[in-house]
Order: structure tokens, then C-alpha cells, then sequence
């Protein structure tokens, strides 16, 4: 949710944070702005839409000077106009950036109102922005007048200030929205996700809740919560961890689609082998929680959210415990019941989803046994509030919509599924088949991709459709609800998910020639209710797309189409079947001209409620 990058230099950083921006731009992308210090004065542009649209005004309008800010936006208050762009200004000497939500806004509003503070956005960061100015009038330095502000706003956000009067300097301030700190030689940065900043510096600063900081060219100054001075930790972070490169691919959703064969294998690697899985893999201590647990709670959003309900079918047929699954938005405003010995399992591929981490952090109240995350972003709130996380190891997802973060996701489930199997009576053979299909699954993914040209011209059929259907049972069930939110994010084509069986009790109504039907149809031991189901919808004159193991007896005919997916054990097919899935959407986004990697209205990272 929103994207913010700065700079402390010698040189001119405007094209730096451009940069910076581009790669933050998956984190919202309805305006941007940035703001420099020349010749001690403030200089400010701001588009509205993508950053393409700044950087051409940039063009016309050449700022310079070494210490500036920039932003890239997802509107929470005020729609999307230039005059709510950041940064923000008060009074010409300070501009701001900021991520997230101040909630009390109008209180702060109503007060700096009063005292003559002029207000020409509607949005909550202008209120920071006079508070901090305010401030500064009243004596305090910038370090302070940050430091007093934090204390005064509530709700969870991410800013960095610049001061015409300290031109040389950048305070920055973390609660609940993350903020990296990247190291250069006699120039230092600042940026909602390490991604920006790496063109320029491979040394990073996570900074923690609560944390203030001083930035200079030659000097980085901590303080946490309660004002002490504070070192922290820095961290190497390898170049080539840079995957903001779309290579050969015309977007990087295709790009990612396309590694996850490589994706599958790093978060296998050392992790499990054909002789089954490695012990510890879920860090210290974890085995030793496991012949405690007797329940898994999975809270999660979105694409992930569809991880863990494939996850639940997995840990009950496999692991010997319950599961239950629950949106965390929703769990976190229900009074729920914490069965004896749950584990508390949160899934997400940024780990800052603000709904899942105020749900972990409910968690942690109420009695859980332990917490564990799955995500793919070390150093991230949900991997460091959990008492255990395990990466996925899809490396950066640019795409708006999920893809790698989803299928590795649903590796790991499984990884964690054997695991706590092992100590539940899972028995050996199993534990060695699961090992062994894990293993193929890197194979399988290539050959699934395979299909890629044949979707690809499927895909025409879809284009003029304003709705479609999918089905699948059991735990392909889920995969089709993945299916059909990918070809709602990216092709605006409304679509909608069904367990097959549930079909006849409603949905049914809906079919008619205007309405494909998607059938995630593997050859397992529901293949027979399947067909009936299939059949029910070629009653109805629907036309038909049946993604099916050859082996599953779907002919293709005028109106069924059946395209082949590799044969694949029934344990890691939900993985395997998801592949076509997204090449679908992928292909229908793109004939009918849509922004595939950025979505309209969504934002890759959700940071407020
Ligand atoms: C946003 C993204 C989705 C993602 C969801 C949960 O809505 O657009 O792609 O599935 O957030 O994100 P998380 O980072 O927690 O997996």
C-alpha cells in the first residue's frame, strides 16, 4: 500500500527515486509525486496516475538537488487527484510522505485548523504533515518534532520528512508499516521495500516498530520507541536477488509464471528428498511444539487465503489434526474458540497484510499454542511477530496478481503438513510418496507450462465474455476459486468459483451459451461426480473448458474443449492444475488490453484495513 523511496546525497537524486518508484510501484499506483531540496528550497511534482506520468513531467521540469522523498500512492483518503498526491506540504519548509493511516485525523485536523494550519488535500497525511510543521515552530528540531508527532498520531503508517531549513538531513519514523534503510558510501536511503533501493546500495537497515531515524549523507541515527539511541543490524542482501528485470517476458506475471518450476525447487531444496523430509526445517524448537498440537487455525487474505483451504484438505487427510481456515478480516472481529493445542499458521506472501497481522497479533492473546508464518519476505512484520516462519523462496513477485507466492505457498503447506504428519502417525510409505511427487513437481510445472500456446488461443474465446464459472471438487475446489480471482484481477471479467457438487443449488440458474464453464477435472477418486456435474452443464448449453488429465475420459467436441494437463499424483495436482489456470487469465488480460502486472485499483501489499 503505497510506496516510498528517499535519498540523502551529494549528487542529484531525482532519477534515483524514479527508479525507486518504478519498482515500488506494485504497491499502488493511482498518483505520484516527489519533492527535492534545491538551492535550499523545496521543489515539488506531482502526476496523477502511474509513475510513467512523473517521470515524463520530470522531463519538462528538471529538479535537482541530493536530498528529496518520493511516492507512489493507493488512495486511502481522498480519491486519487493531484492535490492529494504526495508529498504533502506545510508552509513551503517541510514535505512528507507517508503509508498508511492516521486514524485520529480529525481530531489532529479540527486542532491545527484552529491555529491557522491551511488544509488543500483530503488527505490523512497532511494532518502529520502541519502537526510536524507546528512542531518545528515551537523550537523542537526535525528529530524531535518527528519523534513528538509519532507519539501523537495513532494507527499503523510509514513517513520520511524533509526540512528546507536542514537540508541535509532526512528523519523517517516506522509503526506498522515497514521501512528499510539502505547504505550507500556518503549517501544513505530510505524505502518501503528493499526492492527500490537496490540499483543503488545492497546493504540494508530493517528498521523496527516504533523506530525514528536520522538520516544524513555520512550518518545513519536509530532511536526506538522510547527515544534511546539504537544499533541495528545490517544485512547484506545479494544483487541477484533483484528480479525487478522483466527480461524477455512482455510482463513480469508471465515472467513469473513462468519461473516457478525454479521457484518449486528452491523452496524444496535441503528441505525434503527422496527419502523423505529433513527434520527442523520449520526452525529450533518447532518439533518440540508438534506432539502438543491437535489443532491448525490458518488465517490469511486473498490468493494466500486459497492456499490454506487447499492446506486444510491436506493436514486432515494427511497430518492427523483438524484445520480449520478463516479470512482475517474476518476472524479478526469474531470472538472465536481456541481449540486445546492450536496452532496458529498465517499465510502471506508480502507478511504485511495489515488484516492478518492484526489477526496473528490477536492470536498471540488469546492462547495459542505457537505461531508460525509462511511468507515470502524475510525480515517482514508477520515473520517477526510469529514465534516461527518459513520462506517460500519465490524470490521478488512483481505482478500485481500472485502467482509463484501462491504455488510455493502451497509447497510449504504441504513441507509443514509431513512435518507435523511425521510425529501424527503418518507412515513412512506415505511421508516417501509425498517426498517423492514433491520432488517431480519442478518436472511437472514445466510440462503443464507446455500448454502454454494452446491456452493461449483459447484464450480468444473469452474475450468478449462478462462472465465465467469455475468448478472443481475437493481440493481443487479452492484452485478454481484461485482461477477465477486471478481472471477477475486481471481481465475485469467477473467470474466465479463453485465446489461442482454445489452447483445444482443455485448457480445452475446462471448457465447459458453467454456463460464458459471452467472445469479443474484431475483423475481422482471424484472424477465420476465430476462428469455427472459437467454433464448437468452441457444440459444447459454452456460451453465447456475442461483442464483434465488425459486419462480422465473428457473428449473435446463442439461444445466441450479439453485441454490436457500432465498425469500427476493427486497430492500435488492443486499445484500442477493452477498452472493453466493462470496462463488463462494471463492470455485473456492481454487480448482484451488490460494492465496486466497492475491491476486497476489493487495494490500488491495491503497495509491498511
Ligand atoms: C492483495 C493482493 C493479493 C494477495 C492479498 C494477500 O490483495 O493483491 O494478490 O493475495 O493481498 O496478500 P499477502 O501478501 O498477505 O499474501
Amino acid at each position: 500500500m503505497c510506496g516510498i523511496v528517499g535519498a540523502v546525497a551529494q549528487r542529484d537524486v531525482a532519477e534515483i527515486l524514479l527508479e525507486g518508484l518504478r519498482r515500488l510501484e506494485y504497491r499502488g499506483y493511482d498518483s505520484a509525486g516527489l519533492a527535492v531540496i534545491q538551492n535550499s528550497e523545496l521543489q515539488r511534482i506531482r502526476r496523477v496516475g502511474k509513475v510513467k506520468n512523473l517521470s515524463e513531467g520530470l522531463a519538462d521540469q528538471f529538479l535537482s538537488g541530493g536530498t528529496g522523498i518520493a511516492h507512489t500512492r493507493w488512495a486511502t483518503h481522498g480519491e486519487p487527484t493531484e492535490r492529494n498526491a504526495h508529498p504533502h506540504m506545510s508552509q513551503d519548509r517541510i514535505a512528507v510522505v507517508h503509508n498508511g493511516i492516521i486514524e485520529n485525523y480529525r481530531e489532529l485536523k479540527t486542532q491545527l485548523t484552529e491555529q491557522g494550519y491551511q488544509f488543500n488535500s483530503d488527505t490523512d497525511t497532511e494532518v502529520l504533515t502541519h502537526l510536524i510543521h507546528q512542531l518545528l515552530d515551537s523550537g523542537l528540531d526535525l528529530l524531535a518534532a518527528v519523534q513528538k508527532a509519532a507519539q501523537t498520531v495513532t494507527g499503523a503508517y510509514g513517513t520520511a520528512i524533509i526540512d528546507k531549513q536542514n537540508p541535509d538531513q532526512m528523519v523517517v519514523a516506522r509503526s506498522g508499516s515497514p521501512l528499510v534503510i539502505g547504505l550507500g558510501i556518503g549517501e544513505n536511503f530510505v524505502a518501503s521495500d528493499q526492492l527500490a533501493l537496490l540499483p543503488v546500495t545492497s546493504r540494508f537497515i530493517y528498521l523496527e516498530e516504533g523506530d525514528v531515524a536520522r538520516i544524513s549523507r555520512k550518518s545513519v541515527e536509530i532511536f526506538d520507541k522510547s527515544g534511546e539511541q539504537v544499533e541495528r543490524k545490517v544485512n547484506l542482501v545479494d544483487a541477484k536477488a533483484d528480479s525487478a528485470d522483466k527480461g524477455e517476458y512482455r510482463h513480469y506475471m508471465m515472467k513469473e509464471i513462468f519461473e516457478q518450476p525454479t521457484c518449486v525447487r528452491q523452496t524444496l531444496e535441503e528441505r525434503v528428498s527422496t527419502s523423505g523430509i529433513e527434520t527442523g526445517i520449520f526452525g529450533n524448537g518447532f518439533e518440540e511444539v508438534i506432539p502438543q498440537i491437535n489443532h491448525v487455525t490458518i488465517v490469511a487474505c486473498g490468493t494466500s487465503y486459497h492456499a490454506g483451504m487447499v492446506a486444510k484438505y491436506w493436514f486432515e487427510q494427511y497430518a492427523g489434526v483438524s484445520c480449520s481456515i478463516e479470512i482475517a478480516s474476518e476472524f479478526r472481529y469474531r470472538k472465536f474458540y481456541v481449540h486445546n493445542g492450536s496452532l496458529f499458521v498465517s499465510i502471506s506472501q508480502s507478511g504485511e497484510t495489515a488484516d492478518t497481522l492484526a489477526a496473528l497479533k490477536l492470536a498471540k492473546e488469546q492462547g495459542y499454542l505457537s505461531s508460525l508464518t509462511i511468507c515470502n519476505v524475510m525480515g517482514s512484520s508477520l515473520v517477526r511477530e510469529s514465534d516461527f516462519h518459513f520462506m517460500t523462496r519465490a524470490g521478488t513477485e512483481i505482478g500485481v496478481a500472485s502467482t509463484k507466492a501462491f504455488t510455493t505457498q502451497l509447497v510449504s503447506l504441504l513441507l509443514l503438513v509431513l512435518t507435523i504428519g511425521k510425529h501424527k502417525g503418518l507412515n513412512a510409505e506415505t511421508e516417501l510418496n509425498i517426498a517423492s511427487a514433491l520432488m517431480q513437481l519442478p518436472g511437472k510445472i514445466e510440462n503443464a507450462l507446455l500448454a502454454n500456446d494452446e491456452i493461449e488461443a483459447l484464450a480468444e474465446e473469452f474475450a468478449d465474455k462478462h462472465h465465467a464459472l469455475f468448478l472443481g471438487r475437493g481440493e481443487q475446489y479452492p484452485i478454481a476459486m484461485e482461477g477465477a480471482l486471478k481472471l477477475k484481477e486481471i481481465s475485469y471479467i467477473h467470474a466465479e468459483a463453485y465446489a461442482a457438487g454445489e452447483l445444482k443449488h443455485g448457480p445452475i440458474a446462471l448457465i447459458d451459451a453467454e456463460m464458459p464453464v471452467i472445469v479443474v477435472a484431475p483423475n481422482n477418486e471424484l472424477l465420476e461426480k465430476l462428469h455427472s456435474n459437467v454433464e448437468e452443464v452441457r444440459a444447459r448449453g454452456s460451453v465447456l473448458y475442461v483442464f483434465a488429465d488425459k486419462d480422465a475420459k473428457f473428449e473435446s467436441d463442439e461444445t466441450q474443449k479439453v485441454i490436457s494437463v500432465v498425469p500427476t499424483e493427486d497430492i500435488i495436482a492443486p499445484i500442477v492444475y493452477t498452472i493453466p489456470l493462470q496462463l488463462l487469465s494471463y492470455h485473456v488480460a492481454v487480448i482484451k488490453g488490460t494492465d496486466v502486472d497492475q491491476p486497476r485499483n489493487l495494490a500488491k501489499s495491503v497495509t491498511v484495513e
